[in-house]
Order: C-alpha cells, then structure tokens, then sequence
C-alpha cells in the first residue's frame, strides 16, 4: 500500500512515542513537513496525497533522528520566537517560549515613539534582541556573548530579518569592556544549577550546549555578575529584564535590590511561574 501524508504521519508518531518525545504528534508533523517538503495546509486539505518514496525516506530519516531525542529545531534548522522565523544551530539555546515573556517585558518598557539602546546579555541565536527591534523602529542595541559561533548565528539572523543596521554583536563574557550606558538591559542567562543539568530530558542535556544551560553550583552564578555591572550599564531611569528559572526570583530580586535597583513585579509565564525579574535604576 503506498503511503500518504496521514499514514505516515501516524506512522512517524508512533516511532516518537515509543522513543519517549513528549510532543509526538507536532514533532512528527513538523518534520513530515521539512522532509516531504509539503505545508501544514497541504496536510489538513489533503491528507491522502500519495508520497514519493524519496519523499518517505527523506521523512524516515528525520524521524530517526528525532527518535534520538535531537530536537526538531535542530533537524529543521528553524525555530518560531515571538513574529520572528530564526535559524538554529546546535551552537545556540533554542529560543524557548517563556522567554516571549522578556519581549513583552522589554515593549512595555519601551514607547514606539522614542530612541532607545537596548543591550542582550548571553544573546544567543538574538531571539530575544532582535524581537524588540522588530517591533521598536527607532530602537539599536548589542548583543553579547562568550560563543563566537552563536554570534555567527545571531548575525545572520539579524541580516536575514534585516536589523543588522540597528544591532553590532561583541564577543565576551559579562565582564566584557562596554562603555556605554543603555535605556534597557535585558538578558536570559544560563541559570541551570550544575548538577541539574544531566538530570533534565536528552534534549537539553545532550543537544544544548552547556555555556548557554549552566548557571554554576546554585545557578545564580551569571546573576551574580551581571546585577553587580547593572548600575554602570544602565541609564538613570532605565530598565532591566532577566528571564529566571522557577524559584530564582526572589534570590535574583535580592541579588538586584543590593545594587540599588528598584524592582517591578515579577512577571509570571503561563505556568504561573515567576518568570521575569525587572525594574529599573533610579533616577
Ligand atoms: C540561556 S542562553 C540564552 C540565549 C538567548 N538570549 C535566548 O534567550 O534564547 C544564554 C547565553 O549566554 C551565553 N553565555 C554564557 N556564559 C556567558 C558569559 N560568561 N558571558 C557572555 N555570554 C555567556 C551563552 O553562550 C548563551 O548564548
């Protein structure tokens, strides 16, 4: 019997659930898509159009992947964040949704109708950078980081979205020479406690890569560094946003406040977790 666009969807989420992928069903999807090279309406609107056999092998071949625990942005080489389609590599976290909770930080902090200077801290594939300036014209900014390959991705990005007039992009590590002062500092930085990192799912563990998860004995180890430059890298009046892992606010809300920060709220994530830590240098 030849195969279809259904069967071997079916077929493909089967292969994940017995591989333990908690997202079978949209895994298998997304990745019938890339390797058929068909789109999610093709498979909605006609769900038994006969597959090529090369279409079917190019599709098996990702599923065995997947079946590995690689994530799919790996695979694809894309992942969706905030209005932004950014390209991936193993080289970079990949951009997580919580962390549309520092855009939206980041916006409310910023009036559509003024300049700003916006700095990432830890700016991986520049999800979260290069969402702001998508939406704030008249914002520019800098992106840090200690990987010079996941600053080849964020440039990239930044060309293919066409931002890279507004955004340079400077290897180093937080303590890194930037003398200047900005209206907002954001940052998402690595805040996994080392001996947590082997524990969580293959995914994470094996296929992220380390600098971008481990955040030392405690996780607060990047936290620690970056609030105590705060007051030198912020404008008065000017703003922070730290995404956090669940339970960190407080010790990060702390870690702040010692700097003579004001804080705001945390933000909670869909999950209710206290998920971005924010506020602001007097004036
Ligand atoms: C959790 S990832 C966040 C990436 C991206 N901002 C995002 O939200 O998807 C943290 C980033 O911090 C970078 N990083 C880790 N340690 C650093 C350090 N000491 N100095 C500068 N960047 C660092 C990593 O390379 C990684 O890209």
């Amino acid at each position: 019997m030849s195969e279809t666009l259904v069967s071997l969807w079916q077929r493909s989420r089967d292969a994940l659930i017995a591989a333990g992928v908690d997202s079978p069903v949209l895994d298998a999807r997304l990745l019938l898509e890339a390797g058929a090279g068909v789109s999610r309406t093709d498979i909605v609107t006609d769900p038994r159009r006969e597959l090529t056999a090369a279409q079917v092998a190019a599709v098996e071949a990702l599923i065995a992947r997947r079946a590995k625990r690689e994530p799919v942005s790996h695979i694809t080489g894309r992942k969706a964040f905030w209005t932004l389609d950014l390209a991936v590599s193993a080289a970079v976290l990949t951009p997580r949704p919580e962390t549309e909770f520092v855009v939206d930080a980041a916006l409310k902090a910023l009036p559509p109708s003024r300049p700003a200077r916006v700095l990432d801290l830890g700016v991986g594939s520049g999800a979260i950078l290069l969402a702001v300036l998508a939406e704030r014209d008249l914002a520019s900014g800098i992106g840090l980081d200690l990987s010079p390959d996941a600053l080849a991705v964020a440039r990239g990005n930044a060309a293919a979205l066409k931002l890279d007039n507004r955004v340079e992009f400077h290897l180093g590590g937080w303590d890194a020479p930037i003398a200047e002062r900005f209206d907002l500092v954001l940052s998402n930085p690595p805040y996994i406690p080392t001996a947590e990192i082997d524990t969580l799912a293959p995914e994470v563990a094996v296929h992220e890569p380390r600098l971008a998860l481990d955040g030392g004995r405690d996780g607060l180890d990047a936290y620690r560094a970056i609030t105590a430059r705060l007051p030198a890298l912020l404008k008065p009046g000017g703003v922070f946003a730290f995404e956090v892992g669940k339970g960190q606010a407080p010790a990060v809300e702390a870690l702040a406040g010692a700097q003579g920060l004001s804080l705001d709220a945390a933000a909670l994530d869909l999950a209710g977790i206290a998920r971005v830590v924010s506020g602001r240098l007097p004036d």
